[in-house]
């Protein structure tokens, strides 16, 4: 297909110039992987990454954290922010612990019904884990598929946000969904930043329909008034 070049370009500019070496990366660990995209959520990278190594060591396994009590759950999530997150994983870690044997489910219409993790979190778990083919659409992504495709409406509206899950789900490649999640992601962070954008460093910026219409600050639309 005329897309089929998109995933492509995105696979390898993650292999040459996404992160690798991120804790929760190079693993096939749903647990873990969990962890990280719930804090990863509403918060940055570099903040995660000191909260999400002792969470890890004082909660190795989903029973482990299934076990303890909210307030040792909460006291390791404290500073964090967004709390309803670490209520959430609370719960959902009993539910895969008493229901689910402790293994995370590996489709992600099982795993989006779990508290806290919704379309996108469940695509992305499900990628990391299993190798699903499963589309994510954080708000990085968004911006990245408005800028390329010149998507001009407001993304937070519905008819917007179902046209742009419908484009990410047909961009999605055969194989290597790893890379491809991880480098949509990287470049969302990275590059296609909200501000002063990295075009000149981005390996979509020859298909990116907002850079050769001159509408790089324009797209996304912002929130209508
Ligand atoms: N944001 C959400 N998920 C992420 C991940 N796996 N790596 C880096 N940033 C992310």
């Amino acid at each position: 297909t005329v897309n089929s070049g998109l995933a492509n370009e995105v696979i390898a500019w993650q292999r040459q110039h996404g992160r690798h070496a991120l804790p929760w990366q190079n693993t096939r660990d749903a647990y873990r992987i969990w962890i990280s995209e719930i804090m990863l959520q509403q918060t940055q990278v570099a903040a995660v990454i000191p909260y999400y190594e002792r969470f890890m060591r004082r909660f190795p396994t989903v029973q482990s954290l299934a076990e303890a009590s909210s307030e040792e759950v909460m006291s390791h999530w404290s500073g964090l922010g967004y709390y309803s997150r670490a209520r959430n994983l609370h719960r959902c870690a009993q539910i895969v612990t008493a229901e689910y044997g402790g293994v995370f489910p590996r489709e992600p219409e099982v795993l989006g019904e779990l508290p806290g993790i919704g379309r996108s979190t469940a695509a992305a778990i499900s990628a990391f884990a299993y190798g699903t083919r499963a589309a994510i659409l954080d708000g990085n992504v968004k911006r990245v598929f408005c800028r390329v495709f010149g998507v001009d409406g407001y993304p937070g509206e519905r008819k917007i946000e179902q046209a742009l899950w419908e484009l990410a789900v047909s961009l999605l490649p055969q194989e290597n969904m790893t890379a491809y999640t991880q480098g949509l992601m990287d470049l969302g962070a990275t590059i296609c930043t909200r501000n002063k954008p990295a075009c000149t460093s981005c390996p979509l910026n020859e298909r990116c329909i907002a850079l050769q219409s001159g509408r790089i600050n324009e797209l996304p639309v912002r929130k209508p008034k």
